[in-house]
Order: structure tokens, then sequence, then C-alpha cells
């Protein structure tokens, strides 16, 4: 069953810059810094409250979100909606037709992830993660 609002994801081309922004001025506390190589990007996570916001810079402009910041420029990237069973939720939105971008869940870096595809979500990127505490 779907919970609540896990993160909300933002697309920037500075992540240092960006930090000024939602660490310094905001107060916001980042609890988690890294680099995925297989994903293309450095990502920090700070916490607000029992959600987060994730800043995602590419890692070069041929990457999902260098190309996402290319054609839309920066801002939100995803949505991501906290379950308790993945593998139940993706199974049913399938059944109900949804579009998927991952058709089984995969390691992510809040836990196991998917993405469902914007034409199926109104236009947003959403994704569904099971953390693993
Ligand atoms: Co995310």
């Amino acid at each position: 069953m779907i919970r609540k609002i896990h993160h909300v994801a933002i697309a920037v081309k500075d992540l240092d810059e960006a930090l000024r922004f939602y660490r310094d001025t905001l107060g916001l506390s980042v609890h988690e810094q890294a680099t995925q190589e297989d994903q293309g990007l450095k990502a920090a996570v700070l916490t607000i409250g029992e959600s987060e916001i994730e800043l995602l810079e590419p890692l070069g402009p041929d990457t999902p979100v260098g190309r996402f910041i290319e054609r839309r420029g920066e801002g939100l990237h995803h949505i991501c909606l906290q379950t308790d069973d993945i593998d139940k939720d993706l199974a049913d939105l399938k059944a109900k037709g949804v579009e998927l971008i991952d058709q089984e869940p995969r390691q992510g870096l809040v836990g196991r992830i998917c993405f469902l595809h914007p034409r199926s979500t109104k236009g947003v990127l959403l994704e569904l993660a099971q953390p693993l505490d």
C-alpha cells in the first residue's frame, strides 16, 4: 500500500550551488551524499520532517538527468511514493495498465524502487520505493 511521499527530487546543474540554497539558506540537513555512476548522477539527500528532498546533478550531458535538464531545464524531476509492498503495488499497477519504466523493482538509493512512466501519470515521473528498514 502507498503510504506517503518519501521524497521529491530536483534536477540541478551544480550540486554545490544547489546546497547553498537547500542546506544553507533553508537550513535543511544533508543526511546522505552519493555518486551513482550507473545512473550517471551525483545526489544529495536532505531531511525534511518525515520526507526528503533529493538533489540530482548529472555527471554529464549524455545521462538521463543531463538530458532532462537539456530538455526542460533545472527543476522538479520526480516524486517518490513510499510503499510497504513494492512487488504487490507494481503488479497491481501493471494489471491496471499503467505504463512502467521498470518492469521489476530494482535497487536504488533508498531501497527497492521502480519508476512509472509520465505518460500514465499526467506528466510527472513517479517513483515507488520500499525503504530497507
Ligand atoms: Co528518487
